[in-house]
């Protein structure tokens, strides 16, 4: 091992972005005209965009490289080849299948597995999951460990399955359970990664029932890291080996190459069930594109290609877990309260914890991130009342918890604009008595987050 303390980034800038500084007053009219969404801000009035990890990682040359080999045939490109080969040497399950994005591939396969009656059970639904399943009149049910419902509890798989309370469901509904879900790492939980024995666990539950499990793979290079460095036995294993493992225990899975895939675009359903993989398909053709391209360009199949095997590096990784925990420890050792440990794509604030006097359904979350923009230009989301309170039914109740989540895109930022987030999270940090809750003056009937608009109480 090398003595030195600093990791840095192990990359080097290649191409540069600008990035517009605003002013206070710039940031309070955009605020206003946004409805204080931040969905509705115009991008360029954002300093440091931390909204989410998604689509907005920068890519590398090699991945740039890759985009020029990029071949359009519609069907059977070279490209797609590629695409395949990448995807099967980490998830060797027989059917893959391209879609343009995560909520696409859950799209296809709750449009043939849900209907009304069913129920999905998985760690935490993310919002486009939930949605998704509902859609189809379906119950999206959450089943994580009671750790999971405590921000300041430490636990090293804090994203995993409450293996108990998935069997008691089967038990008693196992005929509805048309699919078990496990999301790695669990975002909506605040990043946190899920061990190699709780899928087991997982797994061996629904074999007893003869029921499929599925991963929701967005963030499995960072899963398989936290597995590396957390869980017993696994220190010396190769990462790719790790991801194989996870595959072996799944009947499937959907995929966000957005995410780890490295790619602006992206993403994939894959199985092994042949008669299941048939009928997603169908429902593919209808609304993505061929088999062999999905919704996507064959320029964009090679981008995942090359992603794939650059987020499987040690030294990528490692980076990536340990920059993301800078941010987290520096803030802890401030006092701001948050999710621990810290995630692998993400830091949590607990704004339920930190704004005490701001009732829940009048959405703490959404006032801290209000203010993290309007002290510093910093675009962050809320993951709590506003995006999980409404019930399909039209009422409205607290969510779990209410958390700002600060989401760090991959290979994007470097330690000084997070040393700049940094101060201004504290300076919000010792101001919070003076923020003030929010009222919904408009709100879509699903998802109402990205494009609800709000009035300050
Ligand atoms: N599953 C998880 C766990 C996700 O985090 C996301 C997206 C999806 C599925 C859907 O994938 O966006 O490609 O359709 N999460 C992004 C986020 C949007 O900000 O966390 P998608």
């Amino acid at each position: 091992m090398e003595p030195w303390q600093t990791i840095i980034e192990p990359f080097r800038i290649h191409s540069v972005e600008p990035i517009r500084l605003t002013t206070r007053e710039e940031r309070e009219r955009a605020l206003e005209a946004a409805g204080w969404n931040l969905f509705n801000l115009h991008a360029d009035d954002v300093i440091i965009d931390l909204l989410t990890d998604s689509g907005t990682g920068a890519m590398s040359r090699d991945q740039w490289a890759a985009v020029q080999h990029g071949d359009e045939s519609y069907a059977g490109s070279p490209s797609w080849f590629a695409f395949l080969e990448s995807v099967q040497a980490l998830w060797p399950f027989p059917h893959v299948i391209p879609t343009h994005q995560g909520r696409a591939a859950e799209r296809i396969l709750f449009s043939v597995l849900g209907g009304p009656g069913k129920v999905v059970p998985n760690n935490t639904h993310f919002d486009t999951t939930r949605a998704n399943v509902e859609a189809t009149g379906a119950e999206a049910r959450d089943l994580p460990i009671p750790e999971a419902f405590h921000p300041a509890t430490v636990h090293p798989f804090k994203g995993n399955m409450d293996v108990t309370a998935l069997e008691a469901l089967l038990e008693e509904r196992a005929e509805d359970v048309p699919v078990v879900f496990i999301t790695i790492t669990n975002t909506s939980g605040g990043g946190q990664p899920v061990s190699l024995r709780n899928i087991r666990a997982a797994r061996a539950v629904c074999d007893r029932y003869g029921i499929p499990l599925f991963l929701d793979a967005c963030r499995f290079a960072e899963n398989a890291w936290f597995i590396k460095t957390r869980e017993e036995g696994q220190a010396d294993r190769p990462i790719p080996d790790i991801v194989r493992e996870m595959a072996s225990l799944a009947d499937g899975m959907t995929m966000s190459a957005k995410k780890d895939g490295l790619a602006n675009i992206g993403g994939w359903l894959a199985m092994n069930d042949d008669a299941l993989a048939e009928r997603c398909r169908n429902v593919l053709i209808l609304t993505e594109g061929f088999p062999t391209y999905g919704g996507l360009a064959g320029r964009d199949l090679e981008a995942i290609a090359q992603g794939l095997r650059e987020v499987v590096d040690e030294d990528y990784l490692r980076y990536r877990i340990v920059s993301t925990a800078y941010l987290g420890e520096a803030l802890d050792a401030a006092g701001v309260p948050l999710v621990k440990p810290i995630g692998g794509h993400a830091v949590y604030l607990d704004a339920r914890a930190l704004l005490p006097h701001i009732p829940p359904l009048e959405y703490p979350g959404q006032s801290l991130a209000v203010a993290l923009y309007r002290e510093g230009g910093i675009r962050s989301v809320e993951i709590g009342t506003v995006m999980f309170g409404r019930h399909p039914d039209g009422s409205e109740s607290p969510a779990a918890t209410d958390l700002v989540r600060l989401a760090i895109p991959r290979r994007t930022y470097t330690q000084s604009h997070v040393d700049y987030v940094i101060e201004v999270v504290m300076r919000v940090a010792q101001h919070a008595a003076d923020l003030r809750g929010y009222r919904i003056v408009d709100a879509p009937p699903q998802l109402r987050h990205f494009t609800a608009r709000f009035e300050p109480l």
